[in-house]
């Protein structure tokens, strides 16, 4: 498989089969996609991984909980504006026809966002934490990282799952993990085979023309 083709293939997969992922394959996924490029090459990820029976142990955990957590930071701006609102709603809407799962149904769609929280069944998952002290420009490291991580697993196989919805749980998930204190989570990753038979893992997110991202100047 060739860049291209993996860039391609890529999808976020939000239904897993339970067919376990060795340690070694996300040991070695993980070394060459900290090849990816960051500025100063300070590489800032920290990515703690629970596989199996840890992993398991982590939703159960999660699954217990009847509180909440405040997040460490805000996923999206307060009040996203145009055309990044329509975008968002979109790509709600069209996963959410595929699951057959009507706007009025607070509680089914509730129901599958629950599911972020299983890492939708992956067996195998890591968590990316950066040093509290870092800033933008190293945030955007984390997603070069994260990107290349995807794009290796997708080569190797696998199918994976980028995951803010973790930031709803972050001193859970560092007391787990055990993240020293100056370290923040930035997402989680699900990791494994999808499901073929899932309306959901049909999804193929949209994305806008070139030349409404990008202007060649002339
Ligand atoms: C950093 C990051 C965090 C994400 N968090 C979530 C999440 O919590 N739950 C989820 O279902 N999808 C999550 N996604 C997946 C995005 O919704 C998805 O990448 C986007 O809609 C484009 O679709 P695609 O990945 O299938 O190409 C995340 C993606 C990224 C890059």
């Amino acid at each position: 498989m060739n860049v291209t083709d993996a860039m391609l293939a890529r999808k976020s997969i939000r239904n897993f089969l339970d067919t376990p992922v060795a340690n070694e394959l996300i040991q070695e996924l993980l070394s060459k996609a900290a090849r990816a490029a960051s500025g100063g090459n300070l590489q800032p990820w920290r990515v703690y991984i629970i596989n199996g029976d840890v992993r398991s142990r982590f939703v159960a955990l999660i699954e217990a909980r009847t509180d909440s957590e405040p997040p460490d930071y805000a996923v999206y701006p307060p009040k996203l504006k145009e055309p990044y609102r329509s975008s968002r709603y979109k790509l709600a809407e069209d996963m959410y026809a595929l699951l057959g799962i009507p706007r009025e149904d607070k509680p089914a769609r509730l129901k599958h966002l629950a599911r972020n929280f299983r890492f939708f069944d992956a067996p195998a998952a890591f968590f990316c934490f950066v040093d509290k002290i870092m800033g933008p420009p190293q945030w955007s490291d984390l997603g070069m990282f994260l990107q290349s991580f995807m794009l290796l697993a997708q080569e190797a196989g696998l199918d994976t799952c980028a995951q803010e919805a973790w930031a709803n749980w972050p001193q859970t998930v560092a007391e787990f993990v055990g993240a020293p204190e100056e370290l923040m989570l930035f997402c989680g990753m699900a990791i494994g085979r999808a499901n073929p038979d899932a309306p959901v893992n049909a999804l193929v997110s949209e994305r806008e023309p070139f030349e409404h991202r990008a202007t060649f100047v002339i």
